[in-house]
């Protein structure tokens, strides 16, 4: 984390939760997250919860995202749900997703238009990146990420770049409780900041998350590296007491931040 650079932890909960659950976790959320914190939180529920959460949300310091759009405004698309709908009632709009990109055939054509209509309705997207095992093995891993954002986001007006938020996802680290080293994380953070500053913006200002089995004891390891300024978080964003606790760490983390920056002037 940095000064000046607004943490943001994101809570991803996939297809998971019934109406009652989600609920009941917007609920908690709302409970035990204050309103005033100098790091901003998301949750991500389900398409067909997002109204009723959003209402529970109404005056908490907690956005609402959504975990995909569709690729088209508009159209004779069967199921899917166009990034125009989500606007009313969502600030974020998590794109490319490891889980989309392999189990449902995402491409980058689709993802980069998906990008668009995000930033067209106002909110912000989240795109993820992140290699495979084979490809780190293979010592792949930078190259992938590369290829990556420059398919996602070339073209995109350098105003777009600095408001994008990044989340590094490996897909080895997702969901197998192995996470990546923080030592890693942050060496992949300030790659993606150096190839978005070569697209055109200043790197500075971009915000790149974490996610791949982050909990409430390893969350501030990520937290506390100066190229990382969140997490997006699965599995414990749907358990009430692991993402407080996380949203806590980056809280402690960035005001202790803030305060040496201070101290330094
Ligand atoms: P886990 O935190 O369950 O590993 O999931 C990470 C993720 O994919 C968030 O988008």
């Amino acid at each position: 984390m940095r000064p000046g650079r607004r943490p943001l932890i994101a809570g991803n909960w996939k297809m998971h939760t019934s109406y009652e659950e989600a609920l009941a976790l917007a609920r908690g959320c709302v409970e035990r997250i204050p309103a005033s914190l100098a790091v901003d939180v998301a949750i991500h529920p389900p398409f067909i919860w997002l109204v009723p959460v959003s209402k529970v949300l109404e005056g908490s310091a907690i956005a609402l995202g959504a975990q995909n759009c569709a690729a088209r405004e508009d159209g004779p698309l069967t199921g899917e749900v166009s990034a125009h709908m989500l606007a009313p009632f969502c600030r974020y709009v998590i794109v490319g997703h490891s889980e989309r990109r392999l189990l449902l055939h995402e491409d980058d054509a689709a993802i980069a238009a998906k990008l668009r209509l995000v930033f067209d309705h106002g909110m912000t997207p989240i795109l993820c990146v992140g290699e495979q095992l084979a490809q780190r093995e293979a010592g792949q891993a930078g190259e992938v990420v590369t290829q990556q954002l420059r398919a996602a986001l070339d073209g995109l007006t350098p105003d777009r770049l600095a408001r994008l938020v990044i989340a590094y996802e490996p897909v080895w680290a997702i969901g197998t409780g192995v996470p990546a080293t923080p030592a890693d994380a942050e060496a992949m953070a300030q790659l993606i900041r150096a190839v978005v500053a070569e697209l055109g913006t200043d790197g500075a200002a971009l915000r790149v998350l974490y996610g791949g089995s982050v909990n409430a004891t390893n969350a501030a390891g990520f937290l506390a590296m100066p190229a990382i300024d969140g997490a997006l978080v699965g599995g414990a964003s749907l358990d009430v007491e692991q993402f407080s606790a996380i949203v806590q760490a980056a809280e402690a983390l960035y005001q202790q931040a803030a305060d040496q920056a201070t101290m330094e002037a």
